[in-house]
């Protein structure tokens, strides 16, 4: 038996890689640690959450006591660690909270599995899930390997790049087992309407303007959520200890492009005549310090873990409209109190 921790299993990626392994794996036991920020939401796992070999547990990671107790209490083997504050435009708006949670409560995690397993580290293992974010921007050629420099330029890339720090510090100096993967954007099911792809599905089903950031010429590399939790689980499976492995989709859009696309899969799913939306693009403020291409060199985790991403891009593009329109009511409930005030505070000066 062995008893992961996985921490934010109520987020995004998070509850798809908790669904994974609690569905591929009865003989583990799994923790689901989550604070339910606003980003966090049982309802992603309802159809798991009576699993006897599922648990949850509300916390805070920012609490090192707390941490710590829970790691005395349930001796984990493992931690799958995901928790964090994850969207860049609320990381430039409020910096504190992403240093707070991403580097602070990643080093109370790394502080309480050191504690707990000194002296009997065999067949443990410290997974850090990070982004690519963190080797900074490309110009229109090349991709970030894993001996790329870091060179975060958000608040939120700089925070995850300093987490990334702690982890392979604690691996060095304290010997503490641990492996790093840094991703692409991901899309699909149950990713919360900040993020450009549901944002815009709400906005196209509701007749909302499209806040297109700068001239949309930015890049980003698009890998389906699912392919990273089985990606997750390959490296956390047979991942080299010490190691750093990147994932992504071979398959980069330049933003203007994938929001031209989703518009044409939108006007024909919702029966409006061919390339009406297009009149909802709406060019606004750039992001400050904004990232002009992510690309990632994944040749490492194919070569050594034989790991490669499967949804093709049409597919898991047109599954995620068709789930955001027949999930009507998830998106009324996380659109619903707050993200109205978030909505208005992020768009309105724009
Ligand atoms: P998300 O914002 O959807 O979910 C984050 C989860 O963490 C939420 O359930 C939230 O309640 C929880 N959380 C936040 N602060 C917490 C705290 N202090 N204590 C305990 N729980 C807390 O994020 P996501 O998009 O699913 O990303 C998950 C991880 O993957 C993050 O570490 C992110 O940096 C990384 N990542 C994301 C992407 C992407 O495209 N979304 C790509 C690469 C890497
Ligand atoms: O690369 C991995 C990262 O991908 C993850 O680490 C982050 O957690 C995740 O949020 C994502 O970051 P991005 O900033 O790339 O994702 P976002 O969906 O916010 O934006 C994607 C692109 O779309 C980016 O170039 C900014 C642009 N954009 C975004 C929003 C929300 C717009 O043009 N308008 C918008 O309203």
């Amino acid at each position: 038996m062995r008893k992961i921790l996985i921490t934010g299993g109520a987020g995004f990626i998070g509850s798809h890689l908790v669904r994974r392994f609690v569905k591929r794996y009865p003989h583990y036991e799994i923790y689901n640690l989550d604070k339910l920020t606003y980003a966090g939401n049982l309802e992603n796992l309802s159809d798991i959450e009576n699993a006897p070999h599922y648990h949850f547990i509300k916390a805070d990671i920012v609490d090192g006591e707390k941490m710590l107790e829970l790691f005395r209490e349930y001796n984990f083997d493992a931690v799958i660690h995901l928790a964090a504050e994850s969207h860049v435009d609320r990381s430039i708006d409020n910096p504190m909270e992403f240093i707070m949670t991403n580097v602070v409560g990643t080093v109370n995690l790394l502080n309480a599995a050191r504690a707990i397993w000194k002296g009997n580290q065999e067949r443990k293992r410290f997974y850090h899930v990070s982004t690519d974010e963190v080797y900074g921007s490309l110009h229109d050629s090349g991709a970030f390997t894993e001996t790329t420099p870091y060179a975060p330029h958000s608040p939120y890339s700089a925070s995850k790049a300093s987490s990334d720090h702690f982890v392979r510090a604690y691996h060095d100096t304290y010997g503490l087992p641990m492996v790093i993967s840094n991703c692409s954007n991901n899309y699909g099911p149950n990713q919360f309407p900040e993020k450009l792809i549901p944002l815009f599905i709400h906005n196209i089903k509701h007749g909302k303007p499209l806040p297109v950031y700068g001239q949309g010429l930015n890049v980003r590399d698009w890998l389906y959520v699912e392919d990273h939790a089985e990606a997750i689980d390959t490296i956390f499976h047979q991942g080299k200890d010490g190691e750093t492995y990147n994932i992504g989709g071979n398959n980069e859009w330049k933003n203007i492009d994938l929001i031209k696309k989703l518009i044409e899969i939108m006007d024909k799913k919702l029966g409006r005549p061919e390339g009406s939306s297009l009149s909802l693009i709406t060019y606004v403020t750039d992001r400050a310090g904004h990232d002009l291409r992510y690309a990632i060199d994944a040749s490492k985790l194919k070569d050594d873990l034989r790991w490669e991403p499967h949804m093709k891009f049409t597919e898991g593009f047109e599954k995620t409209v068709d789930w955001y329109l027949a999930n009507e009511k998830w998106l009324e409930n996380v659109t619903s109190g707050s993200y109205q005030e978030y909505y208005k505070k992020m768009y309105d000066h724009r």
